[in-house]
């Protein structure tokens, strides 16, 4: 018998090591009616399946083991704590901590029962015996991180921040290789004192380099630093960070415009610079004063990575494109030494350039001499392959080269393949573009589009999708229920219940960012995207295909028309989008009917008061009668970048979004926007019978001055707070009013 025992429970952990858990099941059927008294063998198996993930089974393991096992003693504590851990992953937090009693009991010194116990109680929102435990298991065991980093996150999340500073700085010394204590620390300092919590983001970095996290981390603390003390030594920090896919570029701004501007080469051309924008006089300088100014690391990976929010760094930009077609197309023989030194400028700042969508100003010498670079790649582009690789790249910098015939013809040519490089720019520049005109017609039409706005806003992003997004910041994988509950403090206790797949609507899904998000975060949801207009859809379904995601049907569609759709949907996300509708209030009124009675939805609407800088600018653009072709926008940013200082239309200035085409068109040039107020929104809400549930809000410290402000909202649902607050600090909703609500129970009864 003992062999064909232990025969079954190889069979059954070979089968959980490799995942096929039915077939470890069987296997483990056979061995629960074998009749074996051993209960090691039955603890053994159960430690496989709950590795596995087969934490049911586990549990039948680990609850015969102890049937087995009359008279516990000291070596048993770990038999308990396993079948505790295992029905607290399973929620069943009282059996859980009975267990892991029992466990602490048999082996007082058991300093990881005694951790989980406490994690099981903070499960059960119990933080005063979790408390307790934590700290026990932690001087049990000093050198344990996982226990340390437990302690310091519920005593910050007890507000208890500077016992949890002084608990990671004694700690410190233990630990002196572990990344995670310096992010607690900055987690913690990054509030009052974004200057230490740089030092701490900085040596986690610098202690594990490759840990997104710790990069992510880092990323965010450079908005909030004033000036980052020694600029000069940032130069390796900065490509690290921007050669990161994990990281929002928009974090970043601040500290690589400081970078470039500081630049020596760069430097000197500062004042000139600043004076050809604020005149819009031309700049003399020669191709190789601005290639050393604009010879750095950190501006070519930026080049390709993010967009540069400043008006001198575009400024010279524009000089090099220029003075670099110029070269290009005067017929002098350019040397091997310099051609390659303008390719490794000129693969970034096509890239740029295509993703700004040729926004640099462009003047009538360049324009006639783009034209000839047409015909010459129209008439077959004959020479060196120097000169026609060069001749390509400047062509890129200026135009959409998927739109010419002769694109698709390079692309299958020897001297581009065999360049990295180049091959990566025409996927970026034709294949790609070429991919998404191509399932236009694989779109399905949801509902007909009829109304006069709608045709209008459908036309713009048609023309100019939005947002041209290229990585997205990775997601944890998590459900609606339960993000849902962290999130919202009024749902506290109280999970909502969706079914295993709930249905989703998105409503104006863009270029794809946020459905993408959404199905990768909740992989257990049922996504319907919809919006106006085909480039976006395409762009999204392009992108999803890319990061593989699948559970998202895309369709193109009118909100306005949505009525006539015969499904509802547990969560309804609509951000960005009502704002632009004829008749915002009308357009919330059919998702009011698409939601399930116990559903949720998010809303994003534009704040009057957080885009003042943006009306400044609409008047301005009325008042100089600007309309929102390509060359008229070049004009207008070219007016504004020049105003005087203290002009308020010039704020925009610092948006990012006024750095690339879509972005700026959809930023002041929108062909429809409304803008609301806390009142509107509350009058809107009680017309539709929504229950109001919370804002989630783009930078946490407004959580903190809110909850400063109005201790006694506990709920952070008040909205005469919150028009307070927003008078007191225009900036909370400069992006958007986003926030959930839901239907009125009482109108439901
Ligand atoms: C600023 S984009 C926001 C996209 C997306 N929600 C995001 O946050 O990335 C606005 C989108 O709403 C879409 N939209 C505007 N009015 C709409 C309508 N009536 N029905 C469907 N989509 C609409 C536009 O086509 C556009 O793609």
């Amino acid at each position: 018998m003992q062999q064909k025992v232990l025969k079954i429970t190889g069979t059954a952990i070979k089968h959980y090591k490799n995942k096929r858990i039915k077939d470890a099941r069987k296997q483990i059927s056979s061995l629960l009616s074998s009749g074996w008294t051993d209960g090691y063998l039955y603890f053994q198996a159960g430690i496989s399946a709950f590795n596995a993930g087969d934490v049911e089974t586990s549990i039948r393991l680990y609850e015969k083991s102890i049937s087995l096992t009359p008279k516990p003693d000291k070596q048993n504590s770990t038999l308990f704590m396993a079948a505790a851990s295992a029905y607290s992953v399973q929620d069943d937090l009282e059996k859980a901590i009975r267990f892991f009693d029992t466990s602490i009991e048999l082996d007082p010194g058991n300093a990881n029962a005694i951790n989980n116990r406490g994690l099981a109680y903070l499960k059960q929102g119990n933080n005063a015996p979790a408390l307790d435990d934590l700290w026990k298991a932690q001087s049990l065991a000093p050198k344990d991180i996982g226990v340390l980093l437990n302690l310091g996150d519920l005593l910050v999340r007890d507000k208890k921040q500077d016992e949890a500073l002084e608990l990671f700085k004694r700690n410190l010394i233990l630990h002196p290789e572990n990344s995670e204590i310096h992010v607690k620390m900055g987690d913690i300092l990054k509030k009052d004192s974004a200057e230490e919590a740089f030092k701490h983001y900085r040596k986690a970095v610098y202690l594990d380099p490759k840990n997104e996290t710790n990069l992510r981390a880092y990323s965010r603390i450079f908005p909030n630093l004033p000036k980052v003390p020694n600029i000069d030594d940032m130069g390796n920090d900065l490509l690290l960070l921007l050669s990161s896919k994990a990281i929002q570029w928009n974090y970043l701004n601040r500290i690589v415009r400081q970078y470039i501007r500081s630049r020596p080469a760069f430097r000197k051309h500062l004042p000139a610079l600043t004076y050809s924008v604020q005149t819009n006089q031309d700049l003399q300088l020669d191709l190789g004063e601005v290639i050393k100014a604009l010879s750095d690391k950190v501006l070519l990976m930026a080049l390709k990575n993010m967009r540069i929010v400043d008006p001198e760094i575009e400024k010279m930009l524009e000089l090099f494109r220029r003075l670099t077609l110029a070269a290009i197309v005067s017929g002098a023989k350019l040397e091997k030494p310099l051609c390659d030194l303008l390719r490794t400028f000129l693969v970034p700042l096509a890239q740029y350039s295509f993703f700004t969508e040729f926004l640099l100003q462009e003047n009538e010498f360049e324009s006639r001499a783009v034209g000839s670079l047409i015909e010459y790649f129209e008439a077959g582009a004959k020479g060196t392959p120097d000169e026609i690789t060069l001749r390509y790249l400047i062509l890129s910098c200026y135009r959409q080269c998927h739109k010419h015939a002769f694109a698709k013809e390079l692309t299958g040519k020897q001297i581009f393949k065999s360049q990295p490089e180049m091959a990566e720019l025409i996927r970026i520049q034709v294949t790609e573009p070429n991919i998404e005109l191509a399932s236009h017609e694989k779109i399905k039409q949801i509902t007909t589009i009829n109304d006069a706005i709608s045709l209008n806003v459908r036309e713009q992003y048609e023309e100019n999708p939005y947002p041209r997004w290229q990585n997205l910041p990775p997601t944890g994988i998590s459900s609606y229920a339960m993000d849902l509950v962290s999130k919202l403090p009024i749902l506290k206790g109280k999970q909502p219940s969706f079914p295993k797949t709930p249905n989703v609507l998105i409503a104006g899904c863009g270029t794809g960012r946020q459905p993408i998000s959404s199905a990768k975060a909740y992989p257990e949801a049922n996504i319907l995207a919809i919006d106006l207009s085909l480039a976006s859809i395409s762009y999204a379904m392009r992108k999803a295909k890319e990061i593989n995601v699948k559970n998202i049907e895309f369709g193109q569609a009118d909100i306005m028309e949505l009525g006539a759709l015969d499904r509802r949907f547990h969560i309804i996300e609509c951000a960005g989008v009502l704002h632009h509708m004829n008749d915002p209030e009308a357009g919330w009124k059919v998702l009011c009917n698409l939601l399930e009675d116990d559903g949720y939805m998010n809303i994003g609407l534009y704040s009057e008061l957080g885009r003042q800088d943006v009306v400044a600018c609409r008047e301005f653009i009325q008042k100089n009668d600007f309309g929102d072709k390509i060359d008229e926008i070049r004009n207008c940013r070219k007016m504004l970048m020049a105003l005087e200082k203290q002009d308020p239309a010039k704020r925009i200035i610092n948006h990012n979004d006024f750095y690339t085409l879509s972005a700026c068109r959809d930023l002041i040039f929108h062909v429809q926007e409304h803008r609301f107020t806390v009142q509107r929104i509350m009058s809107a809400l009680d017309h539709l019978g929504l229950e109001f549930l919370g804002f989630n809000l783009d930078a946490e410290m407004y959580v903190s001055k809110y909850e400063d402000r109005f201790p006694d909202d506990t709920t952070r649902t008040n909205l005469d707070n919150w028009a307070i607050f927003e008078e007191e600090n225009p900036g909370v909703f400069a992006t958007m009013y986003k926030f959930w609500v839901r239907k009125k129970r009482d109108l439901l009864a």
